[in-house]
This record gives C-alpha cells, sequence and structure tokens, in this order.
C-alpha cells in the first residue's frame, strides 16, 4: 500500500478513487479543488487502485499566522479496514502539517462512529470531553495558547 499527494492536473488520480465518495464527482469542481492550494486529497493505493482516500482543507486564523488544517473526509474501502490505511493517511496529513508549520488539525466525527473515533484517537486527535465532536492534532505546544475563550466552527460532522 502507498500514499500519494494528487495534485493539481492529476485529476483523472481523483476521480478514480469516486467508487469511494459519498456523492458522484463533478469533472470541473474536482478540478477546481485540486487547483485550490488549500487542498489536500491523499490517495491510498493497492497494487495501483485506490483503497482509501483524505481529503483537508488549511484554514487561515486571525489569532496567529499558522494555519489549521481541517481533516474533512476520510474513508477506506471496505476490504481494505483495519488494516493500517486510515492511520497512514492521517500520518502523512499530519506530516504535511507538521513540515508546513500548522498550528494544529482538526476533525468532526459522531461519537457513535467507533471506527473514526478509534483512528483518530489512536492517532493522536483529542477531545475536551468524551461527549465532543471534534478531535484535534496539537502541532505545537500547548503553552503558547490561550488557555480559554476559543471558539470552534459549528461543522457537519463526517
Ligand atoms: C474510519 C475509517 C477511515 C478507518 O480506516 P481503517 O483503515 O480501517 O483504520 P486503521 O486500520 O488504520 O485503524 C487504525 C485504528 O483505528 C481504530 N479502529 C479502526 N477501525 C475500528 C473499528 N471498526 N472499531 C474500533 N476501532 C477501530 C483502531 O484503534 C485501529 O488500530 P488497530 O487496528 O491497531 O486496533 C474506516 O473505518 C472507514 O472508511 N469508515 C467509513 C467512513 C467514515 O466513517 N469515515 C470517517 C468520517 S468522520
Amino acid at each position: 500500500m502507498r500514499v500519494v499527494r494528487v495534485r493539481r492536473g492529476q485529476v483523472r488520480q481523483l476521480l478514480a478513487a469516486a467508487p469511494l465518495f459519498d456523492d458522484p464527482p463533478d469533472l470541473r469542481a474536482c478540478r477546481a479543488y485540486l487547483a485550490d492550494p488549500a487542498n489536500i486529497f491523499l490517495l491510498a493505493q493497492h497494487e495501483g487502485k485506490p483503497v482509501g482516500f483524505l481529503r483537508g482543507t488549511a484554514l487561515r486564523q486571525l489569532h496567529c499566522r499558522k494555519p489549521q488544517m481541517f481533516l474533512y473526509e476520510i474513508a477506506v474501502a471496505d476490504g481494505f479496514r483495519r488494516q493500517g490505511v486510515g492511520r497512514e493517511l492521517v500520518r502523512r496529513l499530519l506530516d504535511h502539517c507538521r513540515r508546513r508549520g500548522f498550528e494544529e488539525a482538526f476533525v468532526f466525527t459522531s461519537p457513535s462512529n467507533r471506527p473514526a473515533v478509534g483512528l483518530y484517537r489512536s492517532t493522536g486527535g483529542v477531545t475536551e470531553t468524551d461527549a465532543d465532536r471534534m478531535y484535534v492534532y496539537r502541532l505545537r505546544p500547548r503553552a503558547t495558547r490561550r488557555a480559554t475563550g476559543r471558539r470552534r466552527p459549528a461543522v457537519p460532522t463526517g
């Protein structure tokens, strides 16, 4: 299994992962998605076939110039689950974020989505309470952050 970043001009690679998507992709939308440098699309392949993907978007912040990464979506093909594909996709995203000086990455899920909760916890994502839907990966020391007053965007769960 290998993980590749799908870049601008590689829309065919992205479209090959369409069976893993919730909705059928639109060619022009996919091209525009890949052309936006804020976006990252990671594809997991086994013997050249897509077996998982992750996509995220970098967000600018108001309290510091370091961006946040919003892990918007991750999915692994049925026959390839529980084999470390999801973990590798998350690891690659976090590597990318660390290299580029992101403050943190975050992802939303429902507490009832046990595979997703297990994946995010096992890769270092934390919640403030057990009922939270948002998992945060802190990529810089907490001591430099304000202790209170952080509000979070209201985003639907994956
Ligand atoms: C969530 C998902 C991406 C996990 O992908 P995966 O490749 O199976 O995950 P991994 O094999 O890398 O598992 C990493 C860890 O996550 C946890 N985990 C994964 N699947 C789990 C399950 N079914 N139950 C409990 N924990 C699970 C485990 O801690 C696992 O480590 P372990 O196998 O050493 O115990 C996959 O189940 C999936 O595609 N689900 C449908 C789409 C979805 O719900 N996406 C998340 C939306 S927020």
